[in-house]
């Protein structure tokens, strides 16, 4: 019911704010998560990784949204079972269809008290309609320097994919 009032309060295309659609998603790590180390196996990380990127895009645009590419993805050190695995995700650009998201990982040790940084990586999703062909995705409202920043390394970065995939 939330849900509906809020979207009907929302027309389809209005430019959204980014701190609108910030999503965190955190995990215990126990372990079943674990990879033949003993450490945390990257897979499970990039699932959550994938999933905060998804209600992003999702809460952004109110449309079913799927992961295109996930790339940059990088793995600073190794994450212990024990750790509590907070992932954020937050739109960087919008296209006609398409959304970047930058995903952050942080590692906390509930004993010590402490979060480091440990994964970074930027995934791109695309807004779908009910036939699952590219539907459009509301502008991304820029609200303050750093997302301009953020913006515009993220238009590069789009035109520099779109000539790689022109070849
Ligand atoms: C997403 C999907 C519907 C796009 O279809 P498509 O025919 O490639 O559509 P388009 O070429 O019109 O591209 C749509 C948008 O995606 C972007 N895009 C397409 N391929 C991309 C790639 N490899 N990297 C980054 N962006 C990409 C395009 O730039 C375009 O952006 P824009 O609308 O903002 O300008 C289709 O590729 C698909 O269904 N992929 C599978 C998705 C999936 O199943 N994901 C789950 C992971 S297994």
């Amino acid at each position: 019911m939330a849900v509906e009032r809020r979207r009907a309060a929302r027309p389809d295309l209005r430019p959204r704010p980014a701190r609108e659609s910030l999503t965190k998603v955190a995990d215990l790590m126990f372990p079943p998560d674990a990879n033949m180390h003993g450490t945390v196996f990257g897979g499970k990380v990039l699932q959550m990784v994938d999933k905060a990127a998804a209600v992003c895009a999702m809460r952004h645009s109110g449309r079913i949204c799927v992961t295109v590419a996930m790339e940059r993805v990088e793995f600073l050190f190794p994450i212990r079972v024990g750790t509590f695995l907070i992932v954020e995700a937050q739109v960087n650009h919008t296209g006609r269809s398409s959304l970047e998201i930058g995903v952050e990982v942080y590692a906390e040790d509930l004993l010590q008290g402490t979060r480091a940084h440990t994964n970074s990586c930027l995934v791109t999703m695309v807004c779908v309609d009910e036939k699952n062909r590219p539907a459009p995705v509301p502008p991304l409202l820029l609200e303050t320097p750093e997302e301009k920043a953020r913006w515009a390394a993220a238009e590069e970065r789009r035109l520099a994919r779109q000539k790689a995939r022109r070849g």
